[in-house]
Order: C-alpha cells, then sequence, then structure tokens
C-alpha cells in the first residue's frame, strides 16, 4: 500500500483499518486478519476498545512482516500524569504483545497531557514507539499544548468526513505538518451521507459505490481514513479505491458539502467528565 510522509520522516500507510467496537476474544481478532489479508497495512486500536490483544494475535499469526504493518494504538485519560502514561504505553506494548508500536496517541484531550506527553517522547526515545500523536485535539486544545512539547504531534485523529471536514484545524495544523487522520471518514455509517444525491452521481460516473469516493476524497485531501468494516465484502469495498482519481471539480463539490458540524465537541466539558469515567484497568 502506498504511503504518505510524516513530520517526522516517518511513513504512514494512505488508508487504515479501525477496530472501534469490535469485541476482543474472536471478532475483532478476526476482522484484523481479514484486513490484513486484503492488503490493509494499518491497524488502529486504543487501551479504551479492549482489542489490543486480538490486534497482536492477528498481527502474529498473519505471517507478515512486522515491519510491514503500521500498529496505532492510544492511551487513555486514566493513565494521563507522567507515571501512569509510562505503565499504560507499556500495558499497551504487553496487550499487543509487540516491542514497538508505529503511533501511539493521546485518545482524549483532558487531565495531565503535559505529563502523559513527555512519557511518550521519552518512549520514543526508548525506540518503544516511533511516531506520536494526539487526538480529538482542536485548534484551542492544540495551541495549549504545542509551546509544552518537545517532539512536535505526526498525527491529529479526529472525526472527519465529507460533512465535517475540519478545514479550520487543518489549516492550523499544515504550519506544524501534522497530519490528519480520519475518524468516522463514513460517518459510522451515517445513512444521510452514505446515500447522498452528489456523491451517488460522481460515483455513478466511475462505477464505484459511494463508501468509495468518500475514502478517495480523504486520500486526494492528504488525510489518512481509518474505517472500521467487519464484512470482507466491505474491507474489499473500501480497499479498492486507487483505480480512479476525482476531478479537481469534484473534490470542489465535495469540499461544498461540509457543514462544519460532527457528533462530538471535545471542548464540551460534559464530554470530559463522562469519558473520565471509563476505566481501562483497576
Ligand atoms: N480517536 C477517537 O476518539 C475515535 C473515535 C471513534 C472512532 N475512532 C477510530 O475510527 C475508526 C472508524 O470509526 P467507526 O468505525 O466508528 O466509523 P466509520 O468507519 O465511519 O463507519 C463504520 C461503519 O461503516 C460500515 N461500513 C464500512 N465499510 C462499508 C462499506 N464499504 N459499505 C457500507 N458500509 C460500510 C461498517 O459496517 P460493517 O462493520 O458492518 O462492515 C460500520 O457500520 C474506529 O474503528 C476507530 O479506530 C477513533
Amino acid at each position: 500500500m502506498d504511503t504518505m510522509k510524516l513530520n517526522n520522516g516517518q511513513e504512514i500507510p494512505v488508508q487504515g483499518f479501525g477496530v472501534f467496537m469490535v469485541e476482543n476474544n474472536g471478532p475483532c481478532e478476526e476482522a484484523v486478519t481479514k484486513a490484513l489479508a486484503a492488503g490493509c497495512r494499518l491497524i488502529d486500536t486504543a487501551a479504551a476498545y479492549f482489542n489490543e490483544t486480538d490486534v497482536g494475535k492477528a498481527i502474529k499469526s498473519s505471517g507478515i512482516s512486522r515491519e510491514e504493518i503500521f500498529v496505532t494504538s492510544k492511551l487513555w485519560l486514566q493513565d494521563y500524569g507522567y507515571e501512569a502514561a509510562k505503565k499504560g504505553i507499556d500495558a499497551s506494548l504487553k496487550n499487543l504483545g509487540l516491542d514497538y508500536m508505529d503511533l501511539y496517541l493521546l485518545h482524549q484531550p483532558y487531565g495531565d497531557t503535559v505529563g502523559a506527553w513527555k512519557a511518550l517522547e521519552e518512549a520514543v526515545r526508548a525506540g518503544k514507539i516511533k511516531s506520536i500523536g494526539v487526538s480529538n485535539h482542536t485548534v484551542k486544545l492544540l495551541s495549549n499544548l504545542i509551546p509544552e512539547m518537545e517532539i512536535l504531534p505526526a498525527v491529529n485523529q479526529m472525526e472527519c468526513n465529507p460533512f465535517f471536514q475540519q478545514k479550520e484545524l487543518r489549516k492550523y495544523m499544515e504550519q506544524y505538518g501534522i497530519r490528519l487522520e480520519a475518524w468516522y471518514p463514513l460517518g459510522h455509517a451515517d445513512k444521510e451521507l452514505l446515500s447522498d444525491v452528489r456523491l451517488s452521481k460522481i460515483a455513478g460516473k466511475y462505477g464505484k459505490s459511494v463508501v468509495q469516493v468518500i475514502l478517495r476524497w480523504h486520500l486526494q485531501e492528504g488525510i489518512v481514513a481509518i474505517p472500521k468494516a467487519t464484512s470482507m465484502e466491505h474491507i474489499r469495498e473500501n480497499l479498492d479505491i486507487f483505480d480512479f482519481m476525482l476531478t479537481d471539480d469534484e473534490m470542489a463539490q465535495i469540499r461544498e458539502m461540509d457543514k462544519g458540524i460532527g457528533t462530538h465537541d471535545p471542548e464540551d466539558m460534559e464530554n470530559a467528565a463522562r469519558l473520565s469515567a471509563l476505566k481501562v484497568h483497576d
């Protein structure tokens, strides 16, 4: 699979595979096994998805060499702060059964993010993580954190799809070379998005599906999308986007679809309280 360059020189596959809400102890291992067999080389998990062990098992049994697979996980809020984060990083490595992760993110922007980031930076120096990044960091949250960082985030993983294009954030991140990775790239299978007539018209022209047009739009915008799919049919369809190209006019039409509103506002402190209540270990 083709790659894009990150601001630290590392390469990231242009599209990944997310495993949010895919159950551990079987279903997640099966889904990742299918994704790897279909040619996907980026797997996105998190401590808070409780399925890092299945991701590790699928990688091990795939027979694909470790260097060919780009493994992302995320530190959960319970493990923020310098000392706790060091343990959280080691726990992710242990759960995955790996001696390094390609990308590790601060999953949410609350609590002692500065202390947690220091532990991530240290893990980069120790060879435990190749690239580090953040998730759910708006312009305001990122600009508070950046002055405290020695290593800049390589990635910010945010909700993004044609209805919520993160235009202001992308412009802000450009100056630091921080790459946007899109969660909910298909709007979590949002019916309105997947049946949009503008997208259907473009899809018809190329003999592709609306989902493939959406994923192609992300690719041509330089955004790494990490769709989740459980059926082999969906997994294959999502990877079959490399034999057509949207025109400048079609890209412009899709840019016009932006409503600027998503499902999740990281700056809403009710989210901070709700998410902080989730525990990933005793
Ligand atoms: N950092 C964060 O805070 C955060 C938050 C949310 C998500 N994420 C990451 O982003 C990933 C993607 O998010 P998501 O899984 O919730 O949403 P998504 O990828 O936008 O949508 C997934 C849904 O789309 C369906 N789908 C996939 N391919 C399809 C196709 N070709 N045709 C029709 N439907 C298709 C899937 O169905 P099937 O499963 O039936 O195939 C599933 O219902 C997650 O897995 C996770 O890794 C990160």
